[in-house]
C-alpha cells in the first residue's frame, strides 16, 4: 500500500498547537525526550507531574486510536523534574492497515525538538521471561512486509537499521536496571501485523528465526524515528508467553491485566534514564 507521508506544511498546525501550549506552561518547557506507552501502561503517567493533557482528537492531524487500554492523548509532563512528552496510546498497523499511521506523530515530535524516543509495548515472551517482566529490545525482525516509509520519495528512506536501538542507551538502561535490582534481559522483538494473536506454529517458527518477544507495534515508530534521526530505546512488557508455550488462553484482557504489573519497573528505568539524558 502506498502511503502519503506528511510534509512539513501538513504537520505545522499540530506543531504550532503544541508549541502554543508549551508556551502557556512555561517558556522553558523544552522536552527532548518523548515516550510512547504501550497497552495497559497508562499508570506510568501517575508517577509524573502532568502539566497538560491533550486528547489526540484536539491535535490537528493526529491519528486516533480505538484500542482499549490506549486512551489516546499527549501529556506534557515532568518525571522527577525532567521534561518528558508522553504519548498515551498509539495507532497500530492493524487498525487501518496503514504502517505509516504514526508518521504525523513522529514528525511532529521531531519538529518540537525531540531527540530521543522511548518506545514501550506489551509483548508475548518467547524466552523464559514471565508475564509482568520487562525486556530490553536490542533489535527487531519485521515479519509484516510493511514499512512506514512506503511512498517516501527522498533518499532518506534508505535508512540504516544497523543500530535501530542505540547501544549507549541500552547500556545505560542495563546499568539502571542492575542498580535497582530489576531483571532486564535483552532480546529481539518480532513485529507481527495482528490483530489476531499468533498460532503455536508461528511462534515456533519465529523462535527458530531468532525472535525473543512478539508484538504488534513499535517497529513502525522505530523506523520513523530513525528516518528523522532520533535515537531510540525500547522496552517490551511481557504480558504472556507466546501461543502454545503454555496452557493459558492469550487475550487482550490478559495484556491489560499484566502490563500494569510492570509499570513501576518501567517508571524506575525511565526516570533514571532521563536523569542520564538531561545530565543529572
Ligand atoms: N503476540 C502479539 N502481540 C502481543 C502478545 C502476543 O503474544 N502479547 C501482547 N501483545
Amino acid at each position: 500500500m502506498a502511503n502519503n507521508p506528511p510534509n512539513d506544511e501538513q504537520i505545522q498546525p499540530a506543531v504550532e498547537f503544541i508549541q502554543n501550549l508549551q508556551g502557556l506552561l512555561s517558556s522553558d518547557y523544552a522536552a527532548k525526550v518523548a515516550m510512547i506507552l504501550g497497552s495497559g501502561l497508562g499508570s506510568v503517567t501517575e508517577h509524573t507531574e502532568v502539566l497538560a493533557e491533550i486528547p489526540y482528537s484536539d491535535i490537528p492531524g493526529f491519528p486516533q486510536t480505538g484500542v482499549t487500554g490506549h486512551s489516546g492523548s499527549m501529556l506534557l509532563t515532568l518525571m522527577d523534574g525532567n521534561p518528558l512528552i508522553i504519548l498515551n496510546g498509539r495507532i497500530h498497523f492493524y487498525e487501518q492497515g496503514d504502517a505509516s499511521a504514526m508518521a504525523p506523530v513522529i514528525a511532529t515530535l521531531k519538529a518540537l525538538g525531540v531527540e530521543t524516543l522511548i518506545l514501550t509495548n506489551a509483548a508475548g515472551s518467547l524466552l523464559n521471561s514471565p508475564p509482568g517482566s520487562v525486556l530490553l529490545i536490542k533489535d527487531y525482525i519485521n515479519f509484516t512486509g510493511q514499512s512506514p516509509l512506503f511512498g517516501v520519495a527522498d533518499n532518506g528512506r534508505f535508512v540504516s537499521m544497523n543500530k535501530a536501538y542505540d547501544a549507549e542507551y541500552r547500556n545505560q538502561l542495563l546499568q539502571i536496571a542492575e542498580q535497582n535490582s530489576i531483571p532486564l534481559p535483552q532480546g529481539v522483538y518480532a513485529w507481527m501485523s495482528g490483530p489476531q494473536f499468533e498460532t503455536p506454529a508461528e511462534i515456533r517458527a519465529i523462535r527458530i528465526l531468532g525472535a525473543d518477544a512478539v508484538g504488534m507495534s513499535t517497529v513502525p515508530e522505530t523506523i520513523l524515528a530513525r528516518y528523522h534521526g532520533m535515537k531510540v530505546a525500547a522496552l517490551s512488557i511481557i504480558t504472556n508467553y507466546g501461543a502454545g508455550m503454555d496452557d493459558t488462553h492469550i487475550s487482550h484482557e490478559q495484556t491489560l491485566e499484566y502490563a500494569p504489573k510492570a509499570a513501576a519497573k518501567v517508571q524506575v528505568l525511565i526516570s533514571g534514564f532521563l536523569d542520564h539524558l538531561y545530565g543529572e
